[in-house]
């Protein structure tokens, strides 16, 4: 349940920074939305404290077990990318260049998540 719930949140959060990543694109005023700058907070709160419940459940923990540092570390790379595609980068090709890179970003979580192993990719 704690699981399907985290993936969940996990596609949502996904899912929502595909479209405000269009919207900025577009120069669409949906940014400009209460519900906007509020759900993706809400959602990717609960995204995290999935992940600590489902860490305590099976006792491994970032900072102890490598696969979740990385995942720990990686997600906090792609929301500070993920800023600065949607906010504070001034010129388009940066910020499509932000949006990309927190997109490879994500991939490389998903695939931590689904191989436990933080070098998945090698
Ligand atoms: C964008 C961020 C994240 C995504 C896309 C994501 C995705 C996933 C997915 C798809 C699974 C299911 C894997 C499977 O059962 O095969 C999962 C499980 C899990 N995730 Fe995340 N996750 C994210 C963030 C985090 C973070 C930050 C942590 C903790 C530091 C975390 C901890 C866990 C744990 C402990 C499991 C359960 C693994 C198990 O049952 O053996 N996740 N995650």
């Amino acid at each position: 349940m704690i699981k399907m719930i985290h993936m969940s949140t996990a596609l949502i959060s996904i899912s929502l920074f595909l479209l405000r990543g269009f919207w900025v694109l577009q120069g669409s005023s949906m940014m400009k939305k209460k519900w906007v700058k509020i759900v993706p907070h809400v959602n990717d709160t609960i995204l995290l404290v999935t992940a600590i419940i489902l860490a305590m459940m099976i006792q491994q923990y970032p900072f102890v077990d490598a696969w979740l540092t990385a995942k720990f570390v990686a997600l906090l790379v792609y929301i500070v990318l993920g800023m600065f595609a949607l906010k504070r980068a001034k010129e388009i090709k940066n910020k499509i260049l932000f949006f990309v890179l927190a997109l490879v970003m994500f991939s490389y979580i998903v695939g931590v998540a689904l191989n436990r192993t933080a070098d998945w990719f090698l």
